[in-house]
């Protein structure tokens, strides 16, 4: 039986590649066989994060700027992915941003900036990529979504909550709307992963005991705990599922 977990020959593009968890994955992705390639908007991270991810897997890794939140830039990206590599079999939506505000004082500017990365940017991202999958009749897309998508949090967590809420629907939605084209649209769904953006929790025992002590599991999770899932919705060990999320949490949410 072959390896059904193997992504060889096949082409990934990791938006926010270069991020705490996109890193990881990219990374994932590419030692399973995949050529990757990673785009956020700044260059210098994307350059480093290339350079780590193919000292380490030996992969091919092609960092390129995009702004998922503008749809001319998505579509200069995919043109600058179909110059390089003539396809497209792979996308992973990792990036994304939490602004904490207080709900009484939500300034929308805010909300705005929110959703436009992860509601707006997960949906142009699908749009334009998912057009090369159509046309193919073969994809794999995993929304990096959250726990907040079936559960609320409180400390100012309001508008990021009600993304990933957002995020869970474009998944089921869109893995509805192009099922007759074969394109899978899944999630995972992690709680707390100890990125740059996270790591003052573990560094401080109390919280980081206080973290643990909410997870079935007892531990903190890491960027690491993010890859399995991804991979298996990559790869065709996956080909009967599609509009699902899969929790990374440690069984938070199987209360
Ligand atoms: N860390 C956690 O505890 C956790 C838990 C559950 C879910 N998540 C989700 O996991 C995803 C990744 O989180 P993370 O912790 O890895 O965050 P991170 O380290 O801050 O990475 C976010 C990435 O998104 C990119 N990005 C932001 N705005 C962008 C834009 N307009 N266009 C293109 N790329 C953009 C950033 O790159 P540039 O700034 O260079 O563009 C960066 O690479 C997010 O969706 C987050 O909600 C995180």
């Amino acid at each position: 039986m072959k390896d059904i977990f193997r992504l060889d020959g096949k082409v990934a593009v990791v938006m926010g590649g270069a991020g705490g968890i996109g890193k990881a994955l990219a990374t994932g992705i590419s030692r399973y066989g995949a050529k990757a390639v990673i785009a956020s908007r700044n260059m210098e991270a994307l350059k480093k994060a290339a350079e780590d991810i193919g000292k380490e897997t030996g992969g091919e890794i092609t960092p390129l700027t995009a702004d998922v939140t503008d749809e001319g830039s998505m579509e200069r990206l995919v043109q600058a992915v179909l110059k390089k590599h003539g396809t497209v079999d792979i996308l992973v939506n990792a990036m994304g941003l939490n602004i904490k505000r207080d709900a009484f004082d939500y300034p929308m500017e805010d909300w705005d900036k929110i959703f436009n990365i992860n509601v707006k940017g997960t949906m142009i991202a699908c749009k334009h990529f998912g057009r090369v999958m159509k046309e193919k009749k073969q994809g794999k897309i995993i929304n990096v979504s959250s726990v907040r998508e079936v559960r609320g949090y409180t400390g100012g967590n309001a508008g990021y909550c009600a993304t990933k809420g957002a995020v869970g629907m474009i998944t089921k939605t869109l893995a509805l709307e192009w099922a007759p084209y074969n394109i899978h649209v899944n999630a995972i769904g992690p709680s707390l992963i100890i990125t740059p953006g996270t790591i003052h929790i573990q560094q401080n025992p109390e919280l980081a005991e206080k973290y643990k002590a909410a997870v079935p599991l007892g531990k903190l999770g890491q960027p690491q705990d993010c890859v399995g899932a991804t991979i298996f919705l990559a790869s065709p060990a996956s080909d009967f599922i599609t509009g699902q999320t899969i929790f990374i949490d440690g069984g938070l949410t199987a209360s």
